[in-house]
């Protein structure tokens, strides 16, 4: 059965596709991955193309359409607003990571996703993971209190704004040797951990 990591924040451009796309790429080094955008906009459907060391399901936004038994891992990209799948996916992902960046815009957008998280019960199935934190930036720090009071687990890995990232999904991925594609490694193995942590 595959594990199911659903990456979802109502609010846009927090780095849900991005971060889907390179988990995605470097699990698919090593396991066999699926790889499923839920989004209206299409943002990963539009690289395809680019990507064909991927494989990307269709299943027509039907959750009965996932298919567990194919894959290692399957991963889904979802749309920067509620939509109506949102519950059934939260119920059935393994693991659900909601991208943030450091700011009060984000934090205050991020109320309704961490609701639908704590209404389905999988707060101790999800990680918030800071993305797109500018180097020598200190909002991180300054907003790590208000963050730690939603209760939602927060990943220990942070990513850090590199244009290596803003380009990767048509480049396949990050360099191997570039900083970036460290940080994306610590992030996948912590993912991994906890998704096996949980059982
Ligand atoms: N760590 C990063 N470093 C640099 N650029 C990044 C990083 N993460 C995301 N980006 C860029 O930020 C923009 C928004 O990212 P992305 O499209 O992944 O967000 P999203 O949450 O999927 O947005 P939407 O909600 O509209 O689907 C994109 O241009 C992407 O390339
Ligand atoms: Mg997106």
């Amino acid at each position: 059965m595959a594990k199911i990591i659903l990456f979802t924040h109502q609010k846009g451009g927090v780095g849900k596709s991005t971060l889907s796309f390179n988990v995605a790429n470097l699990l698919n080094q090593h396991a066999k991955v699926g790889l499923i955008d839920w989004d209206y906009q299409g943002t990963l459907l539009q690289v395809r193309e680019l990507n064909d060391q991927l494989t990307y399901i269709d299943v027509d936004r039907d959750v009965k359409k996932i298919p567990h038994s194919d894959f290692d891992f399957i991963i889904i990209d979802t749309p920067p607003y509620i939509f109506e799948e949102i519950h059934a996916l939260v119920k059935l992902a393994n693991l659900i990571v909601i991208p943030t960046q450091a700011s009060i815009n984000d934090l205050l957008a991020i109320d309704k996703t961490v609701q639908i998280i704590k209404e389905n019960e999988a707060v101790d199935r999800s990680i918030i993971v800071f993305n797109r934190i500018k180097s020598n930036s200190s909002l991180k720090e300054k907003l790590t209190e208000n963050f730690n009071e939603l209760q939602i687990p927060i990943a220990n890995s942070i990513i850090n704004d590199y244009d290596a990232i803003t380009n990767s999904i048509v480049t396949k991925g990050v360099e191997v040797k570039h900083k970036a594609n460290n940080q994306l490694q610590n992030l996948t193995t912590e993912l991994i951990t906890k998704l096996l942590s949980n059982g």
